[in-house]
């Protein structure tokens, strides 16, 4: 494969990372800008053996995610699934995160050159990157196949996060009224609700981006303690019908908060790169996650989830983690209109 091929290849499975409302807010640029030293080059190395992940600014949620810190989570998610698609061609991916502070904009820069083969467990998260769907409501009461918690928890470490799972009964009560308060105050947000308008396209939307009526449910699922789900289908009757009308036990699976020790823009990547390897390694044991960052878009909240619930660390998601029969079908769009050439405004590769 050539070195444009690859980020082809690249991009194509990068794009399937989860973000905020489907935003998709990044963009890709293959090779090395002109003019520019880039430490750690290899003499001999190819000037196109790299690839270059920038936020896309217009993407952010200016009244749910002023400081951007959502959209550099989804980033970091992107971030994950580069590394991964380079690991299933055999390359050995060298990332540097926020390499330039000049260049706010850009999240990471990673290059190729040393190979290794692909390992089984890679393998098997690779196999799920375009087959993962986040799972919006109740799970079946089945239990989680054993050590998948651990595998969740060292994952997340490695990433540079932590995943803290709330499993005494009044913590997760707490962690539940939490995101039942957020969401009925962001309800009553004009603001909110006219952004969230923008980012959920009417059933049958030729929309590439935004959260289609074909990911979740058309009657609220609840469980005991309760997580309301946002409301995507804003009082339209928008949603998918339930899979079955019998009515079963449904539970609210296993709670946990997605955490790091600081909270600055590299910390917000990692986090992201631990989201999308802990959504990868559940859905490779059968498991779907559910996601709800509504109580931490509201900086009271944020403060109480960490000082209360999470030993003084920063969250950045609530996690629903349980087994369930996935329906749910998302959008993207096009790689093609989201890798660039170096120093190209708008030119697209790969088109015709
Ligand atoms: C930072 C972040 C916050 C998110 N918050 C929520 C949320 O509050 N509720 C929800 O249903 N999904 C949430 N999601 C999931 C996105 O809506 C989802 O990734 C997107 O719609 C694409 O769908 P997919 O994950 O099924 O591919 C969040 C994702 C990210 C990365």
């Amino acid at each position: 494969m050539t070195a444009e091929q690859i980020a082809r290849y690249i991009v194509a499975e990068a794009v399937w990372a989860p973000s905020v409302h489907n935003t998709q807010p990044w963009r890709f640029v293959t090779g090395r800008e002109p003019g520019r030293q880039y430490a750690g080059q290899h003499p001999g190395e190819q000037d196109s053996q790299q690839i270059s992940l920038h936020a896309d600014p217009d993407r952010r949620l200016a009244a749910a995610d002023p400081e951007g810190r959502e959209l550099m989570i989804s980033c970091g998610a992107a971030l994950f699934n580069v590394r991964l698609a380079l690991r299933s061609l055999g390359y050995v991916p060298q990332t540097s995160v926020l390499p330039d502070p000049g260049q706010p904009t850009l999240v990471a820069r990673v290059s190729w050159r040393e190979r290794a083969p692909i390992d089984e467990f890679e393998r098997r998260l690779f196999s799920q990157v375009r087959k993962r769907r986040t799972h919006r409501g109740a799970f079946d009461p089945e239990p989680l196949p054993s050590d998948l918690l651990a595998a969740l928890r060292s994952g997340a470490a490695r990433d540079g996060a932590a995943l803290r799972i709330v499993a005494d009964d009044g913590r997760r009560a707490a962690l539940a009224t939490a995101v039942e308060t957020a969401e009925h105050q962001l309800r009553q947000d004009g603001e909110r609700l006219r952004e969230l308008a923008r980012w959920t396209p009417a059933p049958g939307s030729a929309c590439c981006d935004g959260v289609p009526a074909t990911s979740y449910p058309a009657r609220a699922e609840h469980t005991e303690p309760d997580f309301p789900g946002r409301d995507f289908a804003r009082g339209h009757g928008w949603g998918m019908p339930p899979l079955s009308s019998a009515a079963s036990i449904r539970a609210a699976g296993v709670a946990g908060l997605l955490t790091t020790a600081a909270d600055r823009p590299p910390d917000w990547v990692s986090a992201g790169q631990a989201l999308q390897r802990i959504l990868l390694t559940a859905s490779a044991s059968g498991a779907a996650v559910a996601l709800h960052s509504q109580p931490i878009e509201l900086p009271w909240l944020r403060e109480f989830i960490r000082t209360q619930l999470s030993d003084g660390a920063y969250p950045h998601l609530v996690l629903r983690i349980g087994m369930v029969t996935q329906a749910a079908v998302s959008v993207r769009r096009d790689p093609r209109d989201v890798l660039f050439a170096p120093g190209g405004d708008h030119a697209v590769l790969g088109r015709g």
